[in-house]
């Protein structure tokens, strides 16, 4: 499948209708019961890619993520990465510098991984974006692995939304999108057994404070429409940037998307710091900064009727930016896979993960 362009499955082939979707669908990011958005490739240019010069290394996905295919082409056409072959062919294997294996898909007898022998110069990828909650400790991937992939800081390769500092060039004026709603959460996931107890428990106490629209598929007994997504959150002042479980790092799209709607985010994750070091201080609020729920309500409340202090939490965006990710069900996987390509491409480090889960789960 080298280079070859799936546009099948398509609603629409419009790319800015897959843009969208691929905005609005921000949220099912991480989510264990996402919605399956049907866009594919519809921000390619539908060009089919020559076939590359032989120098670049070859990457082979080893197992199409949940069984969703995308088109790899997106890697350059979205990220501008062009510097492996990015393959699913299996045949290829004794040439692949790179093989990137979905946790989720390794079985547990690990019958599913390539018998062949691994050549002196192939790097395995360990491609993970859940958190550790919501990760099975498949045993014997000791010493299997070469590079991590996953949203962590300290993995070999990282995935995040990142904030960018802005191009001085472009300063144009923020404006507020108007507001009609005070608070706002779209949840698709409340089994509780991917963790998501506490963020439950928290919205529960909040909303008993305070107004909270509710939208997605598990309060409401079905899935927001992606078209509606982004507009949704653009008319909260406040969204509820709950993660479904808290650990170091995992802080997802869940707060990418209400910072590009202009919306603020609450969030509820990892402790305040750990925010910090990924986001601008004074765009989002935290939970923890309030005794309980009232009190956040209370602020909440109290910065409805003060513009000037709500307005504050923009302040950022004369200096940073968010980019909107391509987190389309199909699309949400490309992006580690094209930093991975990336990452054979340019580093040549000879390296084995011993303690995967003595890592991971730390
Ligand atoms: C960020 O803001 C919080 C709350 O206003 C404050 O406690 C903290 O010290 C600030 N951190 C930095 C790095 O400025
Ligand atoms: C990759 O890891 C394996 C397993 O520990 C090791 O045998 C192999 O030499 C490593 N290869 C590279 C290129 O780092």
């Amino acid at each position: 499948m080298i280079g070859s362009s799936s546009k099948t499955q398509c609603l629409a082939n419009l790319a800015i209708v897959g843009l969208i979707c691929c905005v609005i669908s921000l949220f099912v990011y991480f989510e264990p019961q996402s919605p399956l958005c049907p866009i594919t490739s519809t921000l390619g240019n539908g060009k089919v890619n020559e076939e590359p010069p032989a120098e670049k290394p070859i990457v082979l996905l080893w197992f199409w993520p949940l069984g969703v295919r995308f088109d790899f082409q997106i890697c350059s056409s979205y990220f501008n990465i062009d510097s492996c072959i990015l393959t699913d062919d299996r045949s290829l294997y004794s040439q692949a510098e790179g093989v990137i294996f979905y946790h989720k898909e390794i079985n547990w007898g690990l019958e599913n991984l390539p018998k062949e022998p691994r050549p002196h110069f192939q790097k395995w990828i360990w491609y993970n974006v859940e958190s550790p909650t919501n990760t099975e400790k498949k045993t014997g991937l000791e010493n299997m692995f070469n590079l991590t992939l996953s949203y962590r800081r300290d993995a070999d390769i990282t995935v995040r939304n990142e904030v960018t500092i802005k191009d001085t060039e472009t300063k144009e004026e923020f404006v507020l999108p108007k507001k009609d709603k005070l608070v706002c959460w779209v949840v698709s996931n409340n089994n509780p057994a991917t963790g998501t107890a506490s963020r439950e428990t928290f919205y529960r106490e909040l909303s008993q404070h305070i107004k909270v629209d509710v939208f997605g598929a598990a309060f409401t007994g079905h899935p927001l429409e992606y078209e509606m997504y982004y507009p949704t959150l653009a008319s909260c002042k406040f969204y509820l940037s709950f993660e479904n479980s808290l650990h170091k790092d995992y802080i997802t799209e869940k707060v990418n998307g209400p910072l590009i709607a202009g919306t603020v985010p609450v969030v509820l994750g990892p402790p305040r710091e750990n925010y910090e070091q990924f986001l601008p201080n004074g765009s989002f609020i935290h939970v923890n900064d309030f005794p309980d729920a009232k009190g956040l309500a209370e602020f909440l409340q109290h910065l409805d009727t003060d513009h000037e202090a709500y307005m504050s939490y923009f302040e950022w965006r004369k200096y940073y930016e968010v980019t909107a990710h391509l987190l389309s069900m199909n699309n949400e996987f490309i992006h580690p896979v094209c930093l991975a390509c990336d990452h054979i491409s340019k580093y040549k480090e000879y390296h084995v993960i011993n303690d995967l889960y003595g890592w991971y789960f730390s």
